[in-house]
């Protein structure tokens, strides 16, 4: 259980995402996409984008027996992963591109991605790699935010942000709310050559211990760090708890019951199968 009372903001962005989002938002997506795409013993798993690897331990510790590889750009969230030893399948953690996977055409029985497509730089080659990548009945699984309107955490720290800091300043936040359409994933997934695509809308809700400690995560745990980059100590405290109290502003009452910040998350999960 997080003592989110105390919170600790000393240490590495990947180690503070571990820490705070990964139990508040991330453990929840992944029990959701690792229930339905079903990672069973003796399969070779890889988890693409697996940040600090909370998809791949939830699939070692259901399969049991197997394999799981999980893959990411970032040196930091791999070096949080590795501190973990788990009682399930083995799993590998590799350093590398979602857009030129290391790995042999039709090594793995499922690709799962949580959270991770927005944030590729070609939405299609990285699809198309997770097909190569694919045996002839493997399948994948994954899950992106939707719309940020349909977020309304997210949706009121982005007006906020643009108020406090100037317009277009919430633009990197924004950008994991990419996909607006059902439609739209589901055509990136056909594009790609997979088969039998399926989209689902999925809500799960959040709850942080406030507004502030809300607005001090985004700002610790995640690129928007760079936002506040030229700022003295002060300064930077200072406008945490300006955008905090301006987001208030923007939210449904309910959404602060309790001195805390809970609010429904939207996104998508898409399933698909390699094109054989
Ligand atoms: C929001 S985090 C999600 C991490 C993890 N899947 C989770 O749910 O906790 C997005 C991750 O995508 C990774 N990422 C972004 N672009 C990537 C790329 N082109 N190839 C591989 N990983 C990438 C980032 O380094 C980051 O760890």
């Amino acid at each position: 259980m997080v003592d989110y009372h105390h919170w600790q903001l000393d240490g590495s962005a990947p180690e503070l995402y571990e820490k705070y989002l990964v139990p508040a938002i991330t453990v929840k997506w992944a029990e959701d996409l690792v229930g339905r795409a079903q990672p069973c013993a003796g399969e070779d798993v890889l988890d693409l984008a697996c940040g600090t690897g909370i998809v791949a331990r939830l699939a070692s510790q259901r399969m049991g027996q197997g394999h799981v590889t999980g893959l990411d750009l970032n040196k930091g969230m791999l070096a949080v992963a590795r501190t973990f030893s788990g009682d399930g399948a083995p799993i590998d953690w590799v350093e590398g591109s979602a857009l030129d996977l290391p790995f042999p055409a039709g090594k793995f029985d499922l690709v799962l991605c949580q959270l991770g497509l927005q944030f590729f730089p070609d939405q299609g080659r990285a699809l198309s790699e997770m097909n190569r990548v694919l045996s002839l009945s493997g399948r994948v699984a994954l899950s992106v935010f939707n719309s940020i309107e349909r977020t309304p955490g997210a949706n009121a720290f982005v007006l906020a942000l643009d108020r406090v800091l100037g317009p277009n300043s919430s633009r990197i936040k924004r950008g994991e709310h990419a996909f607006n359409e059902p439609g739209e994933l589901r055509d990136l997934l056909i594009g790609a050559g997979l088969s039998k695509a399926e989209v689902r809308t999925v809500v799960q809700k959040v709850t942080f211990p406030s507004v502030l400690d809300y607005v001090r995560f985004q700002f610790c745990a995640t690129p928007l760090a760079a936002l506040l980059g030229d700022l003295t100590e002060d300064d930077r405290r200072e406008t945490i708890k300006t955008i905090a109290l301006e987001i208030a502003g923007f939210c449904h009452p309910e959404m602060l019951e309790g001195g805390r910040f809970s609010f429904q998350q939207e996104g998508y999960v898409g399933t698909a199968y390699a094109s054989g």
